[in-house]
């Protein structure tokens, strides 16, 4: 059984013990998992102190090449090692790999139309070409990989590309029976406000509406452009999880559920693929 778990900057903390933990009983389990980590906080904290202004279009930080540098440091560098060490404090072999690495994920520059206009996001990109093998070799010697979410362009420099986008593309390419997004949210909420307001269950076309209705915004966007435009249903079970559930992951492999919002196909009682 294969777990890609998505977790957010957001709860990134040298002190992180909860993934690990979870992680380790799935594998005990005989799962395989592949965990992906975003930085938005991190990543527009370094770069209010080096004096830019974070922007984000459709929940898409906008990337000049010339700070697209600073983001890969942050994110393949101090975010990625971070994650692994807290892994390999618990004795997991965890092993820190992004995009750019073995020919893993390479991507074209992402373009957003407005008004029939397109928006240059600089560095932004999407992923076009999943090469899984280097997830396979680590499984193989009981490695854990932990992917950053900088991509390889048609040269093999560096993208920024959503981390949700590339943990859907390997849920894709690997057939993944799980794929679950960690974030301080409860899941999508009907009113971003209202945190008693989450959608348990939720189906792509109720997803288009709530996108069309505006009830979605910033980085809940790409989240779910993720299950829309990429995904669209190949994946057995989705969960968007605040990352308290984290401790209930391992549940999945015995037939439970994670609260927060589970995404499933329409008129597919169980959700399984269509
Ligand atoms: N309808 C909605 N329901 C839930 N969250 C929403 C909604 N609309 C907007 N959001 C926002 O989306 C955010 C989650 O996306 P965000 O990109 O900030 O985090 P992430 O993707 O989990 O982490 P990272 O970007 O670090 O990978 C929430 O914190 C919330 O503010
Ligand atoms: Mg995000």
């Amino acid at each position: 059984m294969k777990f890609v778990v998505k977790v957010s900057g957001k709860l990134l903390t040298p002190n992180e013990e909860l993934l690990p933990r979870a992680v380790w009983e799935l594998l005990a389990e005989g799962a395989q998992v592949v965990v992906v980590h975003g930085g938005g906080p991190q990543l527009s904290e370094v770069l209010q102190k080096m004096g830019k202004v974070p922007q984000f279009v459709d929940g898409l930080r906008v990337t000049p090449k010339e700070e697209m540098d600073v983001i890969e440091m942050v994110l393949s560098g101090l975010l990625n090692k971070m994650l692994v060490s807290a892994f390999l404090r618990l004795g997991i072999p965890a092993c820190g790999i992004s995009g750019r690495d073995a020919f893993f994920l390479r991507g074209e520059r992402y373009v957003v139309e407005k008004n029939g206009q397109a928006i240059d996001l600089g560095r932004v990109g999407d992923v076009v070409q999943v090469d899984p093998r280097i997830l396979h070799a680590l499984w193989a010697h009981g490695f854990v990989p932990v992917v950053s979410p900088v991509c390889g362009d048609s040269e093999w420099q560096a993208l920024n590309v959503n981390a949700d986008w590339v943990a859907a593309h390997i849920a894709r390419s690997l057939q993944a029976e799980y794929l679950v997004f960690f974030s301080d949210v409860p899941g999508v909420l009907r009113d971003p406000e209202d945190r008693d307001s989450l959608i348990a269950t939720l189906t792509l076309v109720e997803m288009e509406r709530l996108v069309a209705e505006g009830r979605i915004h910033g980085g809940m966007v790409p989240k779910l452009q993720a299950l829309l435009r990429i995904l669209r249903g190949r994946v057995r079970e989705v969960f968007i999880s605040e990352g308290s559930e984290v401790v209930h992951l391992p549940e999945l492999c015995r037939g439970g559920r994670l609260s927060g919002t589970r995404i499933v196909l329409e008129g597919s009682e169980d959700g399984d693929v269509a």
